[in-house]
């Protein structure tokens, strides 16, 4: 096995099994409160969940997000999940393709479009390996697989703390500008689970980004999951920065603040309440990762489908009981923001 390849292996093996969830910090989103209308004028089964990102019209606001790629295993896990985002109307993410840079061999295990041909796609490159890439390399990346739009992960903290990762994040912000104006397909900027900050999301829009992912704190801590693969000096860095990050909820409303057209809500979100809430914070759809693997691992194609069919539930749910019979009117809905979510907001940006 390659290096790429063990380390894919090692992930999938941990997000399922490990113990690499945040232990004490939250996504905060019970500090959101909706308000409960106790009068909904509301037929449950009409309510819209509704939208269109990117220019693809979803059924719910609801994104698979990037896992995986790059092995036999990955291959799999990327059809059934794309082929569950086909058939219920959902976005898909890919894995890294840096596998796919290394050996285009790889590439199969990144296709889903044979059974996923309509889903919102997205592909996926880090911003130190697309820094190093020309601009019509990372395009190539994106439609080699038929992807919609290409998101440029961040991940300093994971990478820092990872035995054989980058440890040189220099000119960032520069690769995702040039990328916007030369790359002819859209640019989602993508954290992996530590969050984007009011400062990052202000330079991020000034640079031109328009669509974000803010993959915030709160689920799973890829720090945690490279703490658990690394030898006994970095393990103890791991162990210090385990928490680190911006919760999804802080992170949420500083990137619906700077004027994305597009703010995927994912890291630690649970069910269709956390989208909700979400939503009303303003983000356009909730992505959830770990919790649909460990979904499909434990009961397949069909566990992860009654996974996500739940989360469509509990969001239609919500809607109703705010009173509000599509998206939009979600995002007007009356909430209060309660303690640490506030101390966040007011003190952090
Ligand atoms: C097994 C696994 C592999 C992942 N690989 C990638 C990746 O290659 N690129 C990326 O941008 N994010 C990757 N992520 C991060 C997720 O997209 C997501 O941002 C993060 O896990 C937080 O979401 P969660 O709490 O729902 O897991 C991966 C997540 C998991 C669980």
């Amino acid at each position: 096995m390659t290096d790429i390849a063990q380390r894919k292996a090692d992930h999938i093996d941990l997000a399922v099994s490990g113990d690499v969830a945040f232990r004490q910090t939250t996504t905060l989103f019970e500090c959101v409160r909706l308000v409960h209308d106790a009068l909904p004028d509301l037929d449950l089964d009409a309510v819209d969940l509704s939208t269109e990102i990117l220019g693809k019209r979803l059924s719910a606001p609801i994104l698979i997000a990037g896992m995986t790629g790059g092995t036999a295993r990955a291959r799999d896990i990327n059809r059934r999940l794309a082929a569950i985002a086909e058939e219920r109307g959902y976005a898909f993410g890919l894995g890294s393709q840096r596998a796919m840079l290394r050996d285009p061999a790889h590439r199969a295990t990144y296709e889903v479009r044979d059974v996923a041909p309509s889903a919102l796609l997205l592909g996926n490159i880090g911003v130190v390996q697309a820094r190093d890439l020309a601009s019509a390399q990372v395009t190539e990346l994106a439609q080699s697989v038929g992807a919609d739009a290409i998101c440029v992960h961040l991940n300093p903290a994971m990478e820092v703390v990872q035995e054989e990762g980058d440890r040189d994040f220099r000119d960032g912000l520069a690769t995702l500008e040039r990328l916007v104006e030369e790359a002819g397909v859209p640019v989602v900027a993508k954290e992996t689970g530590c969050g984007l900050s009011s400062g990052v999301a202000r330079r991020l829009y000034g640079a031109g980004v328009r669509h974000v992912d803010v993959s915030g704190a709160g689920g799973t801590s890829w720090v945690a999951v490279e703490t658990q693969r690394a030898q006994s000096a970095k393990r103890a860095l791991g162990e210090t920065f385990w928490e680190w990050g911006i919760p999804t909820a802080v992170s949420v409303a500083w990137s619906a603040r700077a004027g994305f057209d597009t703010v995927f809500a994912t890291g630690g979100v649970k069910s269709g309440l956390d989208i909700a809430k979400a939503i009303a914070l303003g983000a356009s759809a909730g992505g959830i990762a770990r919790p649909v693997l460990q979904a499909l691992e434990s009961g397949g194609a069909e566990g992860a489908t009654r996974f996500l069919d739940l989360v469509e539930r509990e969001l239609r749910t919500a809607l109703l009981l705010v009173g509000a019979n599509d998206l939009e009117a979600l995002r007007r809905a009356p909430r209060v923001l309660l303690g640490d979510l506030r101390a966040w907001l007011e003190q952090g940006s």
